[in-house]
């Protein structure tokens, strides 16, 4: 149960409202220089400057003073695996390679419950340790080892998205559903799940690489049948895939068409990469409102190519974007790492990533992207106290950079995207409880 008793936090408060248009977009955020965050059962109850403080306070109400840090809204991660904490950092091989030699022997040992088990644990103590309070799961295909994942998610209190990943192709023996049971499955799963308190399931085809037309079918139907749910997959990620993934479905005019063809399109959808995407493409994305997924640090690492962030942003058919880590493609668990890998990317592309764009994307629009606009990604009244304080001057050599910003709100955000990871993050709340 969330706590009743009120408390407060105190400390540099920032929040975003909408989009910023680029930098110094002031009427983008709203940022208090000294303010309080009153918290009561979970949730935020109100947001004020420190000169306010008085009127809530009495007895048994706590006050935590963060001095000149800043307080912000908990980062989501859009797109992160479950079972590849040990696949992180495995060398010299892109994509297609990289699933058969490290991915697919790693995501095996999930079948074993006591590991999937201290897995869940290790897995949310890192995303809290760098202030990512809600992610968008992939499990691995074993049903026994998403239930354990949400029952350490139900446990900590954090609002997470995942799912049973579906194959029936493609991979070793010991990671193959088939059509029937991953339907069967991923059903149990979300009426075991969907919606228990904080937790919610995710219909998560693997790509079409890994998954027979059947199964693609079946994951349409799961959509259907399940409107509330987001539905997961990967899209034109590496060139040789989508060389694959056509030849698997010569009856399909291009990559995203077989999706679309099996009506797993639409606005509820999360499309890992989209790197490659032609013209049409991005129309159809446009059109179903399905949201492509940037994931910066693993683009890079598996070499996989630079996303077009402006281009399908601001292009004539502007596409929904989300930004995530990508763990273990991408090579690190903290949001701010990913929104500087973001940055270069942009750099080498001739684009710009505004510091308050990056952080607007980490927390609003990213909770904007999976639906969750109404109950996280802001500091607000009504919306759960998922919340962070970030350090801008947690190392010597972030302190020393720091001594030549005076008071710049940008600059300093900037600087912790560029210099800062899990050091950065002073403390993390889940609904109002520090974990
Ligand atoms: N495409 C299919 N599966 C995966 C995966 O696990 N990671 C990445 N980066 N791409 C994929
Ligand atoms: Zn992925």
């Amino acid at each position: 149960m969330p706590d009743q008793t009120r408390s407060i936090l105190r400390g540099r408060i920032l929040s975003f409202h909408r989009r910023p248009d680029g930098p110094g977009d002031a009427g983008s955020h709203r940022y208090l220089e000294d303010g309080i965050v009153v918290v009561k059962g979970g949730r935020v109850t109100a947001v004020e400057d420190a000169g306010a403080l008085q009127g809530f306070q009495g007895p048994g109400v706590s006050v935590e003073d963060h001095g000149d840090k800043l307080i912000l809204p908990g980062f989501i991660d859009t797109h992160i695996h479950l079972p590849q904490t040990q696949v992180i950092a495995s060398y010299g091989a892109q994509l297609m390679e990289w699933l058969q030699k490290y991915t697919f022997p790693s995501e095996l040992r999930y079948a074993d419950r006591a590991f999937a088990e201290a897995g869940a644990r290790f897995f949310i103590d890192e995303l809290l340790r760098n202030g990512t309070t809600t992610a968008v799961v992939y499990g691995s295909v074993h049903r026994e080892a998403i239930e354990a994942f949400f029952e350490e998610s139900e446990r900590r209190g954090t609002l997470m998205h995942a799912g049973k990943t579906m194959m029936d192709r493609n991979a070793p023996e010991g990671l193959l559903d088939t059509a029937e049971s991953g339907y069967r499955d991923t059903t149990a799963v979300i009426k075991a799940w969907h919606r228990r308190g904080r937790q919610r399931v995710v219909v998560t085809p693997r790509f079409a690489i890994t998954s027979t037309p059947a199964q693609l079918e079946a994951s349409g139907a799961l959509k259907r049948e399940n409107p509330d749910c987001l539905l997961q997959t990967h899209m034109s990620e590496n060139l040789k895939e989508i060389e694959t993934a056509r030849a698997l479905y010569p009856e399909r005019a291009g990559y995203l068409d077989i999706y679309d063809y099996y009506g797993l399109l639409g606005p509820k959808t999360l499309l890992g990469h989209c790197i490659h995407l032609r013209e049409d493409e991005i129309a159809r994305m446009h059109a179903t409102g399905s949201v492509a997924v940037f994931c910066p640090t693993s683009n890079l690492f598996i070499g996989s190519g630079l996303f077009d962030h402006d281009g399908l942003e601001r292009g004539p058919a502007p596409v929904r974007i989300a930004l995530a880590t990508d763990v273990g493609g991408g090579t690190s668990y903290s949001m701010l790492q990913s929104a500087a890998e973001a940055y270069k990317i942009m750099q080498l592309r001739g684009q710009k990533l505004s510091a308050l764009q990056a952080f607007d994307q980490m927390t609003r629009a990213n909770a904007e992207a999976i639906g969750e606009a109404t109950e996280i990604g802001r500091i607000e009244p009504g919306l759960a106290a998922d919340l962070i304080v970030l350090d801008a001057h947690a190392t010597p050599a972030m302190a020393h950079r720091m001594e030549a910003v005076r008071g710049d709100l940008e600059e300093e955000l900037f600087v912790l995207m560029t210099m800062g990871d899990d050091r950065a993050v002073a403390a993390t709340y889940v609904a109002g409880r520090r974990v």
